[in-house]
């Protein structure tokens, strides 16, 4: 099987390794990539929002399968053109992406399917906006309803705050706060047939202990052992297959990775937002457990045939990644600066132990950053502490100039709190 990957961050090097390291994978792409993906797939130039030219790239490659990476394509139409040029795409049409492309359609599609998620008002004025902050009270929850790169949403105890960020968007939704755990589950489906996935928990803020302002996830650790042994069958039953055949029964059925990101609050799980394609940094410690090839199953998913799919199989081992950023992100993030130490790791730290790249590209014989974030180290253990140990101290073997990481990824599920 040819497989076409569209992307290039730390989770597209994710599922290339996993593709590459599948028997019934021929031939690997890559569009447009990075430095580390090249290492796996061949990489090719393309506009991944020009649905015309990833359709002509793929058929070119005589593709079997296309896996679309990341939201922008998706919400831009490009898995249409895909499946239009007859080529059998991973991912959501346009309209069924439109679930993580607008908080408003979601919020809709959850009322209608009888999703639990959090109480909402979606304001487009001023009046609308000061009601619904009141009719909540503090902490405050403004979400732009569009695609924001991770930077739509604002939790904040201050109301002016709250209130600003409602003037950068022209479209908001306001909600309730939800307490407790936030846990990532993904599930792979048809628009018919829902396979879950493993659950995991991403760390959205740039700072320990859940400080400072929110990025696109600092790392990420599966699988939760704090976490309810049903919690999987429950999210199945109360969320992810009614959400599927909602949008189903409205005509835009969801074929690929719907992605639901919840709050375990003391009433129970929530909603706390949709996405229409696999997490990042997620997806690297998912992939890194599952035994499953991953191309049969991506393919029939994007065939609609996955009531064919054997059950997916798991490694008893736990998985840690850790994600290097660059100077000043989430602000304003610094390129160019050279990265040392790749090659240590490959060479000292066994098979466990990979450094996935997100934002790196070459420059001559050297690996320099080219994004926010940058790496996203990831190892394997047999406990979440053996996975953390190896993840870390491959995280010290690398230099890149003013980077950041967090410290205590997984640290308190390694202890048992
Ligand atoms: P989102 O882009 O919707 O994933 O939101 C980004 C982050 O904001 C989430 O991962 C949560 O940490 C936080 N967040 C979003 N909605 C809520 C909510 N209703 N209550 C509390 N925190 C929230
Ligand atoms: N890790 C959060 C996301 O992929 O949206």
């Amino acid at each position: 099987m040819k497989v076409l990957v569209i992307g290039g961050g730390a989770r597209e090097h994710a599922l290339c390794r996993s593709l590459s390291l599948d028997p019934d994978v021929s031939a690997l792409y890559c569009a447009p990539g990075n430095a580390g993906i090249a290492e796996v797939a061949e990489l090719r130039p393309v506009d991944a929002l020009d649905g015309d030219a990833v359709a002509a790239l793929a058929t070119e490659l005589g593709a079997d399968l296309v896996v679309v990476g990341p939201e922008a394509p998706l919400v831009a139409g490009v898995g249409d053109a895909v499946r239009a040029a007859g080529i059998p795409v991973f991912g959501p049409s346009a309209d069924a992406a439109q679930l993580e492309g607008s908080k408003a359609f979601a919020k809709d599609v959850m009322a209608a399917a009888g999703v639990p998620t959090a109480r909402s008002y979606v304001c487009t004025t001023p009046e609308e906006v000061d009601a619904a902050l009141d009719a909540f009270g503090a902490p405050y929850v403004v979400k732009d309803d569009g695609l924001a790169a991770g930077k739509g949403v604002v939790v904040t105890e201050d109301r002016a705050a709250a209130r600003d960020h409602t003037l950068a968007c022209d479209r908001v939704v306001i909600e309730e706060y939800l307490d407790g755990p936030e846990v990532s589950l993904f599930a792979i489906t048809d628009g018919v047939t829902v396979l879950p996935l493993q659950p995991a928990q991403d760390f959205k803020r740039a700072l320990d202990g859940d400080e400072g302002p929110n990025t696109g996830g600092m790392g990420a650790y599966s699988p939760l052992p704090w976490a309810d042994p049903k919690l999987v069958d429950e999210v199945m039953a109360s969320v992810l297959q009614p959400t599927v055949d909602e949008l189903r029964h409205r005509g835009t059925p969801f074929s690929g990775l719907l992605y639901a990101g919840l709050a375990i609050t003391s009433r129970g799980v929530r909603v706390i937002e949709f996405n229409a394609r696999f997490g990042d940094p997620e997806t690297q410690v998912v992939l890194a457990r599952l035994r499953t090839p991953l191309a049969g199953v991506l393919l029939n998913a994007a065939r609609g045939t996955l009531d064919a799919q054997p059950p997916l199989t798991w490694r008893d081992d736990a998985a840690v990644t850790v994600v290097i950023a660059s100077h000043n992100y989430p602000e304003t993030p610094r390129t160019g600066d050279p990265i040392e130490g790749l090659a240590e790791v490959a060479a000292e730290d066994g098979p466990d132990v990979y450094v996935l790249h997100a934002g790196t590209r070459r420059e001559g014989d050297a690996v320099v950053s080219a994004g926010g974030r940058v790496l996203s180290v990831t190892a394997t253990g047999s406990d979440l502490a053996q996975a953390r140990e190896k993840a870390y101290k491959a995280v010290a073997r690398i230099r890149l100039d003013g980077s950041q990481h967090r410290t205590d990824i997984a640290a308190k599920a390694a202890e048992g709190r």
